[in-house]
């Protein structure tokens, strides 16, 4: 039987469908369990601030549905300093927090590997990103959402590229990571993709052209990834202009549309999962571990893995992209 007694939840950097959902499945699960647990707002902002309530199991309701976070999100740069972490685990004595569950991003699991080093607390992360980039789960809550986001702009975007015979590069986020642009490249059936993963090694517009466009088609779709890596839709878009003006481009850049609306049910099941998870492994006497998911079955990955392991792009997937948009 595990020694934590009270539970602090909160989410951290950039928002993702399906927080909520996990939210209320580490509220619920740990309820069930016998377990107090505190809400912790705006990220580890909220640990310094002590911005904190206790959460019942009627907090949590009617939230499965919503996108965003209903404990809201922040990047706290104080937590990044000694003095702040400090302050934030003052905080959690105070209020009688023995471990911490932290949904978020790399940058978020990062800070949580930390601070559980510095002041031996307990610290169970769970991923909550649209990038899809961390190591050790096969997805991350709020990835699947973000695919289908992009998947319904890229068919509107369609009927414009194909009526006016355009060539369209339309920028989605992922910051260092390909995954949304090569799988909605692949869902949405565009032409091609531009990803950070493989700039360095090929001029990824070179091979697009070389590949044949104008053979068969009259317009297409180009889904560049977000990334100094690759330069963005903009850089590509102003290299078609100078090096084959004969084509008619224009750019969309998605944007934050990518990070809002209700998670799909992919997204729901999956965080509702990992949070109850979380709370077996708190019950375990488990820390310092990302819960993930890997063949359908719930893996703990332990932070240094999880954070420092690069995510590979399976280069398959790259292959069926460039077989099916011939
Ligand atoms: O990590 C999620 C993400 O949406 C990235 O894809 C993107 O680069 C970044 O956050 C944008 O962050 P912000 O909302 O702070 O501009």
């Amino acid at each position: 039987m595990g020694t934590v007694k009270c539970v602090g939840i909160l989410t951290s950097g950039g928002d993702a469908p399906g927080m909520n959902a996990a939210i209320r499945a580490v509220t619920r699960a740990a309820i069930y369990n016998g377990l107090r647990v505190k809400g912790i707002y705006r990220g580890y902002r909220g640990l310094i601030t002590g911005e904190i309530i206790e959460f019942k199991s009627q907090n949590v309701s009617n939230i499965i549905q919503l996108g965003g976070t209903i404990l809201k999100t922040a990047r706290c740069k104080e937590f990044t300093t000694p003095e702040g972490r400090q302050t934030a685990y003052e905080t959690m004595q105070k209020e009688g927090i023995d471990a911490l569950v932290v949904i978020g991003g790399d940058g978020s699991l990062t800070g949580a590997r930390i601070f559980a080093q510095e002041h031996n607390v307990p610290c169970i992360g769970l991923p909550g990103t649209i990038d899809n980039d961390l190591y050790g789960t096969d997805t991350t809550i709020g990835y699947d959402t973000a695919l289908n986001t992009i998947l319904e702009a890229v068919d509107k975007i369609r009927d414009t590229a194909t009526s006016h015979d355009r060539l369209f590069f339309v920028e989605v986020m992922g910051r260092d990571a390909g995954f949304l642009a090569l799988n909605g490249a692949i869902a949405s059936g565009a032409e091609a993709a531009i990803i950070p993963e493989f700039s360095t090694e090929v001029d990824q517009l070179e091979e697009f052209i070389k590949n044949g466009f104008r053979k068969t088609k009259n317009s297409s779709i180009v889904i560049v990834a977000e990334s100094e890596l690759t330069g963005g839709a903009m850089h590509y878009a102003e290299r078609v202009k100078n090096e084959y003006p004969g084509y008619d481009v224009r750019v969309t850049i998605l944007g934050h549309l990518q990070r809002g609306g209700s998670p799909s049910a992919h997204d729901r099941i999956l965080a509702s999962r990992l949070g109850a998870a979380a709370i077996d492994a708190i019950m375990e006497d488990q820390r310092n571990v990302m819960i993930g998911i890997e063949n359908d079955e719930i893996v703990y990955v332990p932070f240094t893995k999880a954070i420092k392991n690069d995510k590979p792009i399976k280069k398959e997937l790259v292959n069926v992209l460039r077989e099916l948009s011939i």
